[in-house]
């Protein structure tokens, strides 16, 4: 699938280089003269472009995993028609880089992620030319091969990693059609019998169904030999993590995994609805060099705060580590008011540095932004982590439910939140020193 599109990309990048080359030799003219008759012969350029041969392609690649009969988007992205008859709004979604669901801002801040589905520039003018011109179908014959889904509650990882090394499953719970928001905290034997290391993680609603009223589910290793503490953490939307090859987050060995769910009635009853976590190991045998935790990072001594009806407000919070260390990955979680989060550091010298930033929040998606190795930043003792978070208590905010309210900091839905999950490698001088060193032997090569 992914090939498709490379090599479709290529084409069209060696087309125009080899006609900018010729037009630079001084032998376009010809040519180019020849594709300005082209291109004044039909109503505007955009009218070569076609839903079988440039817009399939493009759905294919983006969309289809989710907008398919059965899987989680709320219509098909499949055919011609499908494409006509939602033009408009998926040309919108893709202009503000909603769709494909993944929040995270291209022009500032650390863009080398190691799981990234934004759509690229070219792709987004693709459709909107498509959407502005009259909509050609084509020739059938040009679409792209089909493609063979995955099942839509498969473990997204496995395409990487294979199927995980086990599988926790929460006991089923009945959530009903209406009512208020419910929690759920069962305790699962994690089935890990020697003490390990863990590569990657997956939380996910065993059915369809159960996706959408899955608020949240966070897991915790209780009891068992050698390590343990927080498993991982999932909200609506999210994928996974991936722990970087030397790093350690622990599994401890005949363990309980402590589910702590929060469930969200929204209009379908689901009896015993389940969340399973998918547990990728590194082998037995692996310690790497050093500890990563993932944890909550907030405002300082949970401080609480309103947002007035009609209002907004921003927060902030700091913290600073006793060893330096290394940020793996950042997740801003917030509701229904939030709408931008970023995350910076304030070195000691007192330069600030964009970590990342997701100006167009939506509490439906939660993504953990994981940096690629090369690039992942590294904060001497003494370096600080500003977290910002933006709320808009107004009509201005499309998500706002009711901006005649006061809401507070609490745990419900319809309350505030004001925290990131970061994933950090605790490192030691030499740690830095080392890595810092490797970069430098081996710099991160530009893949634009
Ligand atoms: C990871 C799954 C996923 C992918 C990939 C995805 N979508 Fe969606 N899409 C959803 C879900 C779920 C919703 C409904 C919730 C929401 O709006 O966030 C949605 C909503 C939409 C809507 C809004 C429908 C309405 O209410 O008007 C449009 C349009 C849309 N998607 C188009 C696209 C396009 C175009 C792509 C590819 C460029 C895409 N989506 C990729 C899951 C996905």
């Amino acid at each position: 699938m992914q090939q498709v599109s490379i090599s479709r990309l290529t084409t069209r990048i060696v087309t125009s280089s080899v006609l900018a080359m010729l037009v630079t030799l001084g032998m376009g003219h010809t040519l180019a003269a020849q594709q300005n008759v082209q291109f004044a012969s039909s109503n505007s350029a955009d009218a070569e472009l076609t839903f079988s041969a440039d817009i399939a392609p493009i759905l294919q690649e983006n969309c289809q995993v989710c907008h398919q009969e059965g899987s989680i988007g709320p219509m098909p992205l499949m055919t011609y028609q499908d494409a006509r008859r939602y033009a408009r709004r998926i040309k919108d979604m893709v202009v503000q880089r909603e769709m494909p669901p993944y929040q995270y801002d291209t022009d500032t801040g650390i863009q080398d992620l190691k799981y990234d589905p934004r759509m690229s520039e070219e792709d987004i003018a693709t459709i909107v030319a498509w959407v502005d011109s009259d909509m050609a179908e084509g020739n059938p014959a040009d679409m792209p091969p089909p493609v063979e889904w995955p099942d839509p509650t498969e473990f997204t990882l496995a395409q990487r990693f294979g199927a995980p090394d086990v599988v926790v499953v929460s006991d089923p719970f009945d959530v009903p059609e209406i009512g208020q928001d419910l929690w759920w905290q069962p305790s699962v034997p994690s089935g890990i019998s020697t003490p390990r290391c863990i590569r990657a993680i997956e939380t996910k609603a065993v059915s369809v169904d159960g996706r959408a009223v899955t608020h949240h589910a966070n897991t915790t290793f209780r009891g068992g030999d050698g390590g343990g503490g927080r498993l991982s953490e999932y909200a609506l939307g999210k994928v996974g993590e991936i722990i970087p090859e030397g790093a350690c987050r622990t599994a401890p060995a005949n363990g309980q995994v402590s589910f702590d769910i929060h469930y969200w009635p929204n209009g379908v009853q689901v009896d015993g609805a389940q969340v399973k976590v998918g547990i990728w190991l590194y082998p037995e045998g692996y310690e790497g060099d050093h500890r990563q935790t993932l944890t909550l990072y907030g405002l300082q001594g949970g401080r609480g705060f309103d947002i007035a009806p009609h209002g907004s407000l921003m927060t902030q919070g700091f913290h600073t580590f006793r060893t330096p260390v290394r940020v793996d990955s950042f997740q801003p979680h917030g509701h229904t008011r939030l709408v931008a989060a970023s995350l910076r550091i304030l070195r000691e010298n007192g330069r600030t540095e964009m970590v990342g930033m997701v100006s167009n929040w939506s509490a439906l998606w939660h993504h953990s932004h994981i940096f690629e190795d090369g690039v992942a930043p590294l904060l001497d003792v003494g370096d600080k982590l500003i977290l910002t978070s933006w709320y808009d208590n107004t009509v201005d905010n499309r998500y706002n439910p009711d901006p005649d309210q006061w809401v507070s900091i609490g745990d419900r839905t319809a309350d505030e939140m004001s925290h990131f999950w970061i994933a950090v490698t605790h490192l030691d001088e030499e740690g830095i020193e080392k890595i810092r060193a490797d970069r430098q032997a081996r710099p991160v090569l530009d893949r634009d």
